[in-house]
């Protein structure tokens, strides 16, 4: 029995569910649901980790930043899976992890954001905008004439990676490699790998490393207008240069935060465009509605649908106390689906009215620097898709779309569409 039968009285207790369980994982909506519907605030009782699963405890959580702390990468392991020795071995080659902004509290994360605050100001992501359409319209003309195209790997994925490489000034020829190594980070963070694929995550990240390490070096002598140089020649609060370990935690950051999120938003997008053609027609209709139906799409897709906290002190949240030292998971993706705040949660509205209430890109001091940058290539991507890709629907000789089993940022990991063609 579903247990979204279970919210509206009968059955599957709570107790039954573990969130590290991967088909709750990969689709976690009937858990989130009764989550909201019993205990916001709950400890699991498998892990101990506590879930949050409300709008209002989630925005209350972010909004508290001394007691749910992000210096959560310590707690997890050191990001590095330094539990498992020969992973930890492979690591040890390479610079140490350093908590930087994500992973990092006042006043190191502001320091650190400080520096590449102005690589994502409004402005400059308006100044990206002619690129992003020349860019969305290369990748359209290599499969337009076939009728069919696998989005993600075809579209949404070398978009988003394509503008942060430029960004970060690495050359083109280079981006096969960029999106391993992106591939890399993500399989650590999902903590989903075996130990195989823990090895291969730890090896494509000191590749990384290593990569940057000389591009840094370079750009120490040799400034360029790009964001790398940026950062490694900006002053710490006037005293000191960042360090090479600090200057990889925040390339690392800037590479994952900008390309799997991004990507899988707008393959999710297009998946929900392409099963509710009457919302299609309405945007096409009216491409004004295009900037809300982004705010819809992130909210319905929350790429990155939990994140960590770690509690500072004994704590009340929700009604609910959480001593010190306990891990939280903030549920985004459950949040955006509370029913108090978003009427029929589960619908896929491109007019509705307070879509951009969503907390997708988190809120407070650790608000998504990309968020404008995201958006802006999300617009485009629509944009250029709906006038190019008409009557975009899912092929039907491949199967349901798949979702990669990853604890924090969710996504499909294929999604074949055809389309018409003159
Ligand atoms: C649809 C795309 C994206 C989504 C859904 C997303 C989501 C998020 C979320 C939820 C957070 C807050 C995490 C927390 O509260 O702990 C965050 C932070 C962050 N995002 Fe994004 N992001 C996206 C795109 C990007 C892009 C394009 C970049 C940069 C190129 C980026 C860079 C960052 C960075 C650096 C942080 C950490 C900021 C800090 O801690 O001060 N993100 N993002």
């Amino acid at each position: 029995m579903s247990s979204r039968d279970a919210v509206s009285g009968s059955a599957r207790p709570l107790v039954d569910y573990n969130p590290f369980d991967p088909a709750v994982i990969v689709d976690p909506v009937d858990y989130n649901a009764l989550l909201r519907a019993e205990a916001p605030v709950h400890r699991d009782p498998h892990t101990g980790i506590f879930q949050i699963a409300s709008y209002e405890t989630v925005v209350e959580a972010v909004k508290q930043p001394e007691i749910f702390s992000n210096r959560f990468a310590v707690a997890l392991g050191g990001g590095t899976g330094a539990v498992d020795p020969e992973v930890a071995a492979i690591a040890k080659q390479g610079w140490p992890a350093v908590d930087t902004m994500l992973t990092a509290d006042p006043p190191e994360q502001k320091r650190f954001r400080s520096l590449v605050n102005k690589a994502f100001t409004p402005r400059r992501v308006n100044d990206l905008t002619p690129k992003m359409e020349t860019l969305c319209d290369e990748l359209i003309d290599a499969f337009a004439v076939d009728g069919a195209v696998e989005l993600r790997s075809q579209f949404a994925v070398p978009l988003p990676l394509t503008v942060i490489a430029e960004q970060l000034g690495v050359p083109r020829e280079d981006l096969p490699r960029f999106k391993a190594w992106s591939d890399g980070f993500v399989a650590q963070l999902g903590q989903m790998a075996d130990h195989e694929g823990r090895i291969a995550a730890a090896k494509l990240i000191l590749e990384f490393q290593e990569y940057f390490a000389e591009i840094l070096e370079q750009r120490r002598k040799a400034p360029q207008d790009d964001i790398i140089s940026d950062v490694v020649n900006a002053d710490v609060e006037g005293e000191r240069r960042l360090d090479t370990a600090e200057c990889l935690s925040i390339l690392q950051q800037l590479l994952v935060a900008g390309n799997e999120t991004t990507a899988s938003a707008i393959t999710e997008g297009m998946r929900l465009l392409a099963t509710h053609p009457e919302e299609r027609v309405r945007v096409e209709a009216d491409p004004e509605l295009i900037p809300n139906l982004v705010e819809e799409v992130l909210r319905l897709a929350t790429p990155t649908s939990t994140m960590w906290r770690v509690v500072t002190s004994d704590t009340k949240l929700g009604g609910v106390e959480i001593p010190g030292g306990s891990i939280a998971m903030l549920r985004f993706a459950s949040a955006n689906r509370d029913e108090s705040v978003f009427a029929e949660p589960e619908r896929f509205d491109v007019g509705r009215a307070n879509a951009g209430d969503h907390v997708s890109f988190g809120l407070g001091i650790h608000f998504c620097l990309g968020a404008q940058l995201a958006r802006k290539e999300m617009q485009t991507a629509f944009r250029k898709l709906l006038e190019r890709l008409p009557n975009a629907r899912l092929s039907e000789a491949h199967g349901e779309p798949i979702v990669a089993p990853n604890i924090l940022l969710r996504g499909l990991t294929e999604l074949h569409l055809e389309f018409d063609v003159d």
